[in-house]
Order: structure tokens, then C-alpha cells, then sequence
């Protein structure tokens, strides 16, 4: 890669990614290069990666380099750059993690090896909560269930400027990013951030809405994975043997720590689905429902606690 990837042979001349000569390299043929070379390595989003790195080496935006294609650009910046793609494709590092940041529900969040990159799919439970709440009275109570990086909590937070938000994690370090996160986006006067298992740190409360994104991959998937995954918290992504042991869990604690008429939402792998609606119905859920993602899989499971009884 280091023979390759665009670097200067002199201050004036430098080889181009076909191998002719040039004076400088643009900013389009460096993101050409790069993508076929990320394809090469197997890289899905090889554009994607390109020009978040391109535009993290530049120190501007990503769409600014559509403006921006013509331009040469400066040697410093393309030994910034290489450095970042060569992280890529040698520790098969993701990008997010490279940067330090991810973007969900349009909220910059900071990421570290200490917890899950925030996913697009993560905003149908998002989406789904925000639908459940549009039925409720304001000022709800809300619960995150292994909050990570914070996303889905501050995501609800700033949608529902008057909702009282609980996230926990079994993770310290990463309630310290999620921490962070909440200070840097001014949302953390209203989420509170506990630390344990399950239910634990709230046990004998009662939410209006709870929301969680469990780890839901069985151990037996690891070696099948995207290379990327080994660098995210294990915790973050396996369950257990089966993959759907915190949903279980979740799905049978979920009642006692609901108010009457409170919602659930889970999200799980789309082939879980089924089995943990189920589960929901067998502990008295009602209006048990699947919610889809934008590639039409089934993401998020609901339901509701019966509007009375205790
Ligand atoms: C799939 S990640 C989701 C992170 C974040 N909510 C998101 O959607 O990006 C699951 C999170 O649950 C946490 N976790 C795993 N097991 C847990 C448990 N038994 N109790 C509480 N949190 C747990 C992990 O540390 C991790 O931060």
C-alpha cells in the first residue's frame, strides 16, 4: 500500500494513481485511487471510508470535497491521510473508531474502543420510541437499557425536551463516554447514567418507556464476522451461546419495571424477531409488533403493558 498510495516522488512531480506523471494530486483522484484500493482489500463502503478520511485529513467536511474536487492537495495533508488509510486496511480499524466520532439521529457523538459504534439501524428504535411517545403525556420517564455511547438516550433526550431519561450500562467506561457525549450535546442535566446489570440499578422504579439495544450476537458468530467487530467491546455485541439471552431477560423483567399502559422496545437481529415477540406476549404484552429498517428487515420489536393491573 505504501508504494502505492499517492505519494509525492518530488515537491512538483508526483506519481498518479494510473502511474503517469502529474503535478499534484486532486482530491478526486486521490478519493479514485483510494476507493479502488479499499475495494481491493474487501473495504464494503470504499467511497464512504475514502471520503470521511479524506475530509478528516483536510480538516473539513465530507460533502465540502464535492466542492473541493479540483483541488491539489498539500503534502502534509496526504501523509495525514495515508496514515488514516493505512490504519484502515492493515488493522481493519473502522472508521468511526479512526476519528473518534460518529454521527446518529444528525447528533456528533464521540466514539472510542469502549463502546459499539452507534448503527443507522439503531434509529428505528429511535423512531418507534418516538411514535410510542406521541401517545403519552409529557414529562415521561424513560429508561435506556445499555446506553453505550448514549445514542439512543440522547437521541430521545433531545427529541423530548421533557422527558426525564435513566440509561444505564454494565460497562463504567463506557457511561464515561456516553457521559461526555451528554456534556457536549448540553443533555446532561437531564440523564441520569448508572452503572450494572439489567434492571438492577433501577430496580423498584417504574418507566413510562424502555428502550434497549442489547447485545444480541450468539459466540458461535464470531468467527464469521466483519473484521472490524474486533475492535468493539465484546460485551457490546455477544450475548451468550444462543444470542438472545439478554432479550429474554429483558423481555421477561421488562413488565415489573413498566408502568401500566408503559412501552417496550427492543431492537435484535431480524431473524429474532419472531421468537422474541413471543417471549413478549408469554410475559403479557400487548400490541406486540415488529418495526422494519430502511432495507425492510424486521429491527425492533414493541409492545405494551396492559393499561391496568400492577
Ligand atoms: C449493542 S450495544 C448498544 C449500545 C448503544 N445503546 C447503541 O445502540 O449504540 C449494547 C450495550 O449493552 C451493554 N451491556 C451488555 N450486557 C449488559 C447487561 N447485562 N446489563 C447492562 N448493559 C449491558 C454493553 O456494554 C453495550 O454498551
Amino acid at each position: 500500500m505504501t508504494e502505492t498510495l499517492p505519494t509525492p516522488a518530488s515537491d512538483q512531480t508526483q506519481t498518479t494513481p494510473a502511474g503517469a506523471k502529474s503535478k499534484s494530486w486532486t482530491v478526486l483522484e486521490i478519493l479514485r485511487w483510494t476507493t479502488g484500493y479499499f475495494k481491493e482489500k474487501g473495504i464494503q463502503t470504499a467511497r464512504l471510508d475514502a471520503e470521511c478520511l479524506l475530509a478528516d485529513a483536510l480538516g473539513t467536511e465530507r460533502l465540502r470535497l464535492y466542492i473541493d474536487f479540483e483541488k491539489p492537495v498539500a503534502p502534509e495533508e496526504r501523509d495525514r491521510y495515508r496514515a488514516l488509510v493505512r490504519r484502515r486496511t492493515d488493522e481493519r480499524l473502522p472508521v468511526a473508531l479512526l476519528l473518534g466520532k460518529k454521527e446518529f439521529w444528525s447528533l456528533p457523538l464521540e466514539v472510542t474502543p469502549d463502546v459499539l459504534v452507534p448503527r443507522p439501524e439503531t434509529e428505528t428504535l429511535v423512531e418507534a420510541a418516538l411514535q410510542a411517545s406521541a401517545k403519552m403525556d409529557a414529562g415521561l420517564e424513560i429508561f435506556d437499557l445499555g446506553t453505550g455511547s448514549g445514542a439512543i438516550a440522547l437521541a430521545l433526550a433531545k427529541e423530548l425536551p421533557e422527558a426525564r431519561i435513566t440509561a444505564s450500562d454494565l460497562s463504567a467506561a463506557a457511561l464515561e463516554v456516553a457521559r461526555r457525549n451528554a456534556e457536549q450535546l448540553e443533555l446532561a442535566s437531564r440523564l441520569e447514567l448508572l452503572c450494572g446489570d439489567g434492571f438492577e440499578p433501577v430496580a423498584g422504579r417504574r418507566f413510562d418507556l424502555i428502550v434497549s439495544n442489547p447485545p444480541y450476537l450468539a459466540e458461535s458468530e464470531a468467527p464469521g464476522l466483519a473484521p472490524e467487530l474486533a475492535h468493539e467491546p465484546k460485551q457490546a455485541l455477544f450475548a451468550g451461546p444462543e444470542g438472545t439471552e439478554l432479550l429474554c431477560r429483558i423481555a421477561a423483567q421488562a413488565g415489573d419495571r413498566l408502568k401500566p399502559g408503559g412501552w417496550l422496545g427492543l431492537e435484535l437481529a431480524p431473524h429474532q424477531a419472531e421468537q422474541v415477540m413471543g417471549w413478549l406476549r408469554e410475559a403479557g404484552f400487548e400490541h406486540v409488533t415488529a418495526h422494519r429498517d430502511l432495507t425492510d428487515r424486521a429491527r425492533v420489536v414493541s409492545g405494551r403493558r396492559p393499561p391496568t393491573g400492577d
